[in-house]
């Protein structure tokens, strides 16, 4: 049983949110909304893919119990918030869904047109993509004035930066509706109008593509490479590690997409992330990156 949103006037009428897809972002999604308070549904393919995200926070909500982060009260209130399904028709009463499925425009063009059909007239649709055209996406759509962008980065528990993406369809009382539900999340959005890789995605991941470039060369050891930003430049992880976190499919993804729409030289897939994807040797999920994750 999914529980019903109020409804009303700003973030504050958004009391339950089904986020659709459970995978690192996904799963990450549903621990911020739901240590804000908010009742949370999670959708999957499957029910073993459903069971997979709430194994995903119930370890990742053990973590922080065990940090002295949060009291095992809190864990179990958190974790009563969340119901998990493997059914779409279960969202049909939520006041915001965010997709965070995988980075395929026809995947995501699917959901969104299935989605118009389910939920209420006045739901938000948001997407979690990291470089897709939202544009597209809402076109699809028979609202594509309710859909919006709500970018969240890896770990979504940990980092504060949202980007709330707009587009020429978006109602501008939504965006700062989305903007005031990122803050009161305890996050900081910054609101970007849509292109490819919007803001933070069009600088970071040229910057991974040309780092593994350089690695490519053989002048430098992985470890090397990543201290030399990471000690000489302040980055909190070298550019190696941080690929591994984000995931080299998803890497290699955002580097199409920004390649296919600038032409840039820099924003190409290098042959070695490639060659790592088609090996399925994806950083950390996979327990094997640039490094092993044994
Ligand atoms: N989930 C939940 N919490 C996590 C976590 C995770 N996956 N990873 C780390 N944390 C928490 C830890 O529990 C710890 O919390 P406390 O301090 O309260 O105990 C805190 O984060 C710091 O972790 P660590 O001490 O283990 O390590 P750290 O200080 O090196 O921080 C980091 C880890 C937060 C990941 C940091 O290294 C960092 O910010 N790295 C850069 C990450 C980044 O740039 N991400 C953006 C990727 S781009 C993207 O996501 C967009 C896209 O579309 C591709």
């Amino acid at each position: 049983m999914v529980p019903s949103g109020g409804r009303g006037n700003g973030s504050g009428r958004i009391g339950t949110v089904g986020v659709v897809g459970l995978g690192t972002m996904g799963a990450g999604i549903v621990e911020v909304f739901a240590k804000a308070g908010l009742s949370v549904v999670g959708v999957d393919g499957t029910p073993e893919l459903a069971e997979r995200g709430k194994g995903f926070l119930t370890t990742s909500t053990g973590k922080a119990v065990a940090r002295g982060r949060l009291s095992e009260q809190d864990q179990k209130a958190l974790l009563d918030r969340v119901t998990w399904t493997a059914s779409v028709t279960d969202l049909a009463d939520v006041d915001l869904v965010i997709e965070a499925i995988p980075e395929r425009l026809e995947f995501k063009i699917d959901l969104f047109s299935k989605l118009d059909d389910i939920v209420r007239p006045d739901t938000i649709l948001a997407s979690n993509t990291s470089s897709l055209s939202l544009t597209t996406i809402a076109a699809a759509t028979k609202h594509p004035e309710r859909v919006i962008g709500m970018h969240f980065f890896n770990p979504a528990p940990v980092l504060a930066l949202v980007e709330v993406i707009s587009t020429l369809f978006t109602d501008t009382k939504l965006v700062r509706e989305v903007r005031d539900l990122a803050t009161r999340l305890g996050k900081k959005p910054v609101v970007v109008g849509d292109r490819a890789g919007f803001v933070a995605n069009a600088l970071l991941i040229t910057y991974l593509a040309r780092a593994i470039r350089l690695y490519e060369t053989g002048s430098v050891s992985r470890e090397d490479l990543d201290n030399a930003m990471r000690v000489g430049a302040g980055f909190p992880m070298g550019p190696l590690t941080l690929s591994d976190l984000i995931g080299l499919d998803v890497v290699k993804e955002v580097c199409d997409v920004l390649y296919e729409a600038t032409k840039d030289p820099s924003a190409a897939p290098p042959a070695l992330l490639q060659q790592m994807v088609t090996a399925g040797r994806l950083g950390r999920k996979t327990g094997q990156g640039f490094y092993d994750y044994g």
